[in-house]
């Protein structure tokens, strides 16, 4: 599921505010609340990326199939650069690189782990469980990053925004690739291991 209407919108908006602020960005000697709060979100997203590297290996390993198991693999590679990416854009931005603990991602890979104490290893109701977990991960990425950007372009920040860019394209590839590996394959395979428990489905007709 492509993020590009939220996104959109966010950069009308960003527009507008652009205009609209003109004449009072950093006012306040410490700068805007505007890059106070895109500071915050760059913690946040920081400590988002470092848990996920910490969630993917135990997903890859859970995995059931091959291809789910390649996709998370290819994407802890990738999160390891996104990690850099953020190094380097607080570098660029004179602050220093750390993270502010995110409840939310908190929860998300929380969620993945239950799933995995939940399934049967080996099956494919597993992987169809473990992308919708992994989607709700990088659903969270593409709403940060797309603000981040939107956020970057408004305070005049072209660089910051191009190398942000770079990651919410990788999460948005990665979104696509798990669509297709659940669509392709798992889900259905997923259907029919159901389909053993045919007192679920007697019950929701009777
Ligand atoms: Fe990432
Ligand atoms: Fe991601």
């Amino acid at each position: 599921m492509k993020q590009t209407k939220q996104r959109g919108r966010t950069a009308s908006t960003s527009k507008k505010n652009q205009e609209n602020n003109e004449g009072t960005k950093n006012q306040d000697q410490g700068g805007s609340r505007l890059e106070k709060f895109f500071i915050e979100q760059l913690k946040d997203i920081y400590y988002a990326e470092q848990k996920i590297t910490q969630a993917l290996p135990k997903m890859q390993e859970a995995a059931t199939t091959d291809e789910l198991k390649d996709a998370f693999e290819d994407h802890q590679y990738q999160t390891q650069k996104h990690i850099k990416r953020l190094d380097k854009i607080f570098e660029m931005i004179g602050v220093s690189a750390e993270g502010k603990k995110c409840e939310a991602i908190e929860g998300i890979t929380k969620e993945a782990e239950t799933i995995i104490d939940e399934t049967e290893e080996g099956t494919m109701t597993r992987d169809a469980a473990l992308i919708m977990a992994a989607q709700k991960v990088e659903h969270y990425e593409i709403a940060t990053y797309g603000g981040l950007i939107q956020f970057a372009i408004t305070m005049g920040l072209p660089q910051v925004a191009e190398i942000l860019e770079r990651t919410i394209a990788e999460e948005e590839n990665t979104d696509t690739r798990l669509t297709e590996i659940a669509e392709e394959n798992v889900n259905l395979g997923a259907e029919q291991e159901t389909f053993s428990y045919s007192w679920e489905k007697n019950e929701s007709t009777a």
